[in-house]
Parts: C-alpha cells; sequence; structure tokens
C-alpha cells in the first residue's frame, strides 16, 4: 500500500517526525514516501492509498507556511480522497491555550470539507510535555500500520 506523508514545520520537529514515520511505515512493509512541500500535483503523481499529515502550528494556531500551498490546492481542487485511509500527527504546545494544535484543527475541517474520514483520532504532540516527539509518536504509528494492514481493498 502506498502512503504519501505530508508535512508543515517551521523549526523542523513536524518534518523529524514525519520522516520517522516514513521510516517506521516502511519498516512494517508499506510504502511511504515522505513529500515535503509537495503540489497536489506531486501528491496525486505518487497515486497514494492512504495519508498521513503530519503539521505544527504557528502564529496563533495557524499551518506552517511550506504547508500552506498544498493546504490551498487541496481546498480549491477538491481531490477525490473520500475512500482513503487518512490521519493527521498534529505538534503544537498546550501553553498556547486555545489555539492548541490549531493546525491540526485546520487540516481536520479540512478534511470534513472534502468529506475525508479520519481513520485514526488525530494524535497531539505536546512541546510543552515532550522533547522527543518522534517517539512519542510510535504508538500510534504502530496502531496506523494496523489499521492499514487490515484496510479493505477496494
Ligand atoms: C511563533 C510560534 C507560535 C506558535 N503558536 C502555536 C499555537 O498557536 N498553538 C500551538 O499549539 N502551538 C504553537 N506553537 C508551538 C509549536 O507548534 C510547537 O513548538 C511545535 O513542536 C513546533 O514544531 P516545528 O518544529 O515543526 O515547527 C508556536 C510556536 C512558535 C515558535
Amino acid at each position: 500500500m502506498k502512503i504519501a506523508i505530508v508535512s508543515g514545520s517551521v523549526y523542523g520537529g513536524a518534518e523529524e517526525v514525519a520522516r520517522h514515520a516514513e521510516h517506521l511505515l516502511r519498516d512494517a512493509g508499506l510504502q511511504a514516501q515522505h513529500l515535503p512541500r509537495a503540489t497536489l500535483a506531486q501528491v496525486q503523481a505518487f497515486a497514494p492509498e492512504a495519508l498521513l499529515f503530519v503539521t505544527s502550528t504557528t502564529g496563533m494556531g495557524e499551518l506552517p507556511d511550506n504547508l500552506v500551498p498544498l493546504y490551498s490546492e487541496i481546498r480549491d481542487q477538491f481531490p477525490a480522497w473520500q475512500t482513503l485511509p487518512a490521519a493527521i500527527i498534529a505538534l503544537g504546545d498546550a501553553s498556547y491555550g486555545d489555539t492548541f494544535c490549531g493546525g491540526g484543527e485546520m487540516l481536520r475541517e479540512l478534511f470534513a470539507e472534502l468529506g475525508m474520514r479520519e481513520a485514526m483520532p488525530m494524535l497531539r504532540l505536546d512541546a510543552s510535555e515532550t522533547v522527543t516527539p518522534e517517539t512519542d509518536a510510535e504508538p500510534w504509528l504502530a496502531d496506523f500500520v494496523r489499521l492499514l494492514n487490515t484496510a479493505p481493498a477496494d
């Protein structure tokens, strides 16, 4: 199964989590491909059968600048991703209060607009609690792998 991993990051933390996820999914026998700063056309060309979004939050609950172009293209072009298992890993900092993991929340809203379903509850990684988001994501990623391995083929 081909899984596209897209990421949005300011300081590199989310990108690091995305790279780690790519390794773990590949180790599990899945064809994972991290596509940092990809255009929608590049994601589509990969022909993903599942999607993983990894994003941090900046500003007041906003997406990192390097994910905004893809986010806008997805909103404008409505790719037919309704049948694909898709999930989100959000990095944030709970000390920002109401905007905690706001970037991930924006992606959840995008999923809803597109009629996509979240295959797993969004993982929230809190920078005020941990400095090892990659390893903290491992149990969630193991569940994601299990889910993909049991997903019925279309
Ligand atoms: C200027 C700035 C604004 C931030 N705003 C938020 C925010 O609104 N909500 C949140 O949950 N985290 C916020 N954060 C925390 C980051 O999302 C968090 O530290 C994350 O781990 C950074 O990941 P990155 O290295 O991929 O950029 C902010 C961090 C900075 C430096």
